[in-house]
């Protein structure tokens, strides 16, 4: 079997908890290079996942080394338009983590610059993947459903602002708060569920009201918590945001929150509103569905498969056959054209047009 040789940029946590996880068990991958701009991290890396050949610091390294065909990019957001761009240009295909980058405007001329340069771009929407949604997706274009009139989510924790006053809290590095970093996944797969309708007009409302004080801020869980700089870091983004998406078909409406003074399990879960049938899916997890007709429940018995492993091989099986499968950016701009959007709506306090 040929295999891909591949570099990662960026060995902090989604590199060590999933993709790194994946790739050892993918035969069809070398990774050549592990790079990171703190070299003990990336040193770290090669420690525990035996097929990182080299440690780097400096990306530039494995873009001009030709045998290097596919780039993954798991840095902090801002920085995925600079790697992701790099690479395309020196005719690499790559792999960016979720969101594509911190506004859609940049994220157009990425997808641009993949097209001009015919390389694959992917972009991390690992829920895509996930078995539940797969099932979801594919019983709603049966019909299961009848007619999705609505959909509600919720997205909300207590007291969990990641990495307070780090890349995570700062809009200049991160694009925004709970909306950008968690909405994302739940936004994109229930435009992916419902068959990516056309979006119309959203309107959002945003708060940074639970750690004005950062060094006040009491907390139950943080994770990113090394990235964390309460004294000299910065907070100004969404630890809530509420919002109602119109579409050509479903409407749309979300509470998501990383830090909300509510304290109750279960917080995270979309309901699918059909005129036959709905649907609740459980974040990560199993769904069920409440038949309009029969007036039962029934809640599906499967296997979740690794969806980290499934859309790393679906990226290095569209390197090999140029199709554009379900993770690529030009399927994902309409998620980030819609976040772009409720931010903008947010900050405007009116309802915008998309
Ligand atoms: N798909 C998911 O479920 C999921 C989950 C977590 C994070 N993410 C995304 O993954 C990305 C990384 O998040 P994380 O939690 O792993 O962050 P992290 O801070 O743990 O890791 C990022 C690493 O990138 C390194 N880095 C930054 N700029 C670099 C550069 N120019 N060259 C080399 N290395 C560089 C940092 O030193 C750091 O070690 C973010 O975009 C985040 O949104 C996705």
């Amino acid at each position: 079997m040929k295999q891909t040789v591949i570099a990662v940029v960026g060995c902090g946590r989604i590199a060590n908890n999933a993709h790194f996880p994946a790739f050892m068990q993918m035969d069809e991958i070398r990774i050549k290079y592990a790079c990171d701009l703190i070299e003990s991290k990336a040193q770290a890396s090669k420690e525990q996942w035996s097929k990182i050949e080299n440690v780097i610091t400096d990306y530039q390294v494995a873009l001009n080394d030709p045998e290097v065909e596919a780039v993954y990019v798991l840095t902090p957001n801002f920085a995925h338009y600079t790697v992701a761009m790099d690479a395309l240009r020196a005719g690499k295909h790559v792999f960016v983590e979720k969101p594509i980058t911190v506004n859609y405007a940049l994220s157009c001329e990425m997808a641009a610059e993949a097209a001009k340069q015919n390389k694959i771009l992917n972009i991390g929407v690992c829920n895509r993947f996930h078995k539940s949604v797969e099932m979801l997706e594919e019983m709603n274009r049966e019909g299961k459903f009848g007619d999705i009139y609505h959909v509600y989510c919720s997205f909300r924790a207590f007291r969990s602002i990641p990495g307070l006053g780090g890349a995570f809290t700062t809009k200049a590095m991160s694009g925004g708060g709970a909306l950008i970093d968690w909405g994302v996944h739940y936004l994109d797969l229930i435009l992916y569920i419902l068959g990516s309708p056309k979006l119309k007009t959203c309107t959002a409302d945003a708060y940074c009201e639970m750690a004005k004080d950062m060094k006040a801020y009491k907390y139950e869980y943080m994770w990113a918590e090394d990235t964390k700089d309460v004294e000299n870091g910065t907070n100004d983004v969404d630890d809530l945001i509420s919002g109602h998406v119109r579409t050509e078909g479903a409407s749309i409406s979300f509470n998501g929150s990383w830090a909300a003074n509510i304290n109750v399990p279960n917080n995270t879960f979309i309901d699918f509103m059909g005129t036959k049938a709905g649907a609740r899916l459980t974040y990560g997890g199993h769904f069920t569905i409440f038949d309009g007709e029969t007036l039962e429940s029934i809640t599906p018995e499967y296997d979740i498969p690794d969806m980290y492993l499934l859309e790393d091989k679906a990226f290095i099986e569209s390197i090999h056959t140029g199709v554009k499968g379900r993770s690529h950016i030009d399927n994902i701009l309409e998620t980030m054209q819609l976040l772009d959007t409720l931010y903008q709506s947010a900050e405007k306090k009116e309802e915008i047009k998309i």
